[in-house]
């Protein structure tokens, strides 16, 4: 009996080096479904035959990365995590920065996708500031789907992609752009969008909030376990760690963080002496 070939090994290999995925890091289910709806497209059924494909299109390397970087998200993902956000984690962020005489809040959203979840947080911080003019806010947004981050960087949305965005939110922070909106500019500038893999790209420090949520579930066990502990680095003293409603800490950061919020999967960096990242860095 002649054993047929398995290519998915070699396929895996060929989406990291030509399509720029770290696939290594996924979970091998998690590839295999997504590869397949790709292949079920194009009535493709066998790996060799779409890897042949995938060599000779780059439209094709397109359409893979987006369906393996699933970028499903809206305005206020999880209303109440933001309801904590605004009542608990803004009010203690603002008192901790008042004590250390900083004025400048940091917040990262990792794995924004195409900008709703940096633009609820943008328009969150405005909320809670209100007229406060002396806090400035920054907001670092950071995925590696390029189309999703042009999309995130011009802020224009329909009116259905606005669905969960309460009206007053809308008439203040939204300008009309024929059936669109758009996020108004005092708010984009509020934000920083730039293509970082969380794989392998280098990380933020002084941090004092990282919303990092639906994002790595098709990661690796041991990928989460370091990103984790990567992200201990980034944050302040007192930084926060928001994951995503179904996601749980794991490995050594289980030990080093400690719970804010069970529910809504709120961590928080112990409060301690000044690091030597405490101060903002350019980035
Ligand atoms: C389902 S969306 C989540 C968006 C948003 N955080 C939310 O909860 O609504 C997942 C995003 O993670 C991004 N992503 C996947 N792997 C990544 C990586 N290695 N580095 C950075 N972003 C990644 C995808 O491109 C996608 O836009």
């Amino acid at each position: 009996m002649i054993a047929t070939q398995d290519y998915f090994p070699l396929l895996r290999k060929k989406i990291k080096e030509i399509v720029n995925f770290n696939s290594e890091y996924y979970e091998e289910k998690h590839l295999r479904r997504r590869v397949a709806i790709r292949m079920r497209a194009l009535d493709i059924s066998s790996y060799r035959e779409y890897l042949r494909l995938l060599e000779r299109s780059e439209d094709e390397r397109r359409k893979l990365m987006k369906v393996l970087t699933v970028n499903v998200t809206e305005f206020f993902r999880n209303p109440e995590t933001y309801d904590v956000l605004r009542r608990d984690v803004f009010p203690e962020l603002i008192r901790m920065k008042e004590n250390t005489g900083s004025r400048v809040l940091r917040l990262w959203s990792a794995g924004c996708a195409s900008g709703e979840e940096p633009y609820s947080l943008a328009i969150l911080a405005k909320e809670v500031l209100g007229k406060r003019e002396d806090f400035r806010v920054r907001i670092m947004a950071t995925d590696i789907d390029n189309e999703s981050l042009n999309k995130a960087k011009r802020g224009v949305y329909s009116r259905r992609e606005l669905t969960g965005v309460r009206r007053d939110y809308i008439k203040k922070y939204f300008e009309r752009m024929g059936e669109s909106y758009r996020i108004i500019e005092e708010l984009r500038e509020m934000v920083t969008f730039e293509r970082r893999d969380l794989i392998s790209d280098r990380k933020y420090r002084a941090i004092d909030m990282i919303l990092c949520r639906n994002v790595i579930i098709y990661f690796s066990k041991e990928l989460k376990e370091r990103l984790f502990l990567d992200f201990y680095e980034s944050l302040n003293p007192g930084g926060f760690l928001v994951l995503g409603k179904t996601e749980n800490l794991s490995g050594e950061a289980r030990k080093k963080f400690k719970i804010y919020n069970n529910v809504e999967r709120i961590y928080r960096k112990e409060a301690g002496p000044p690091s030597p990242h405490t101060f903002p860095r350019r980035y």
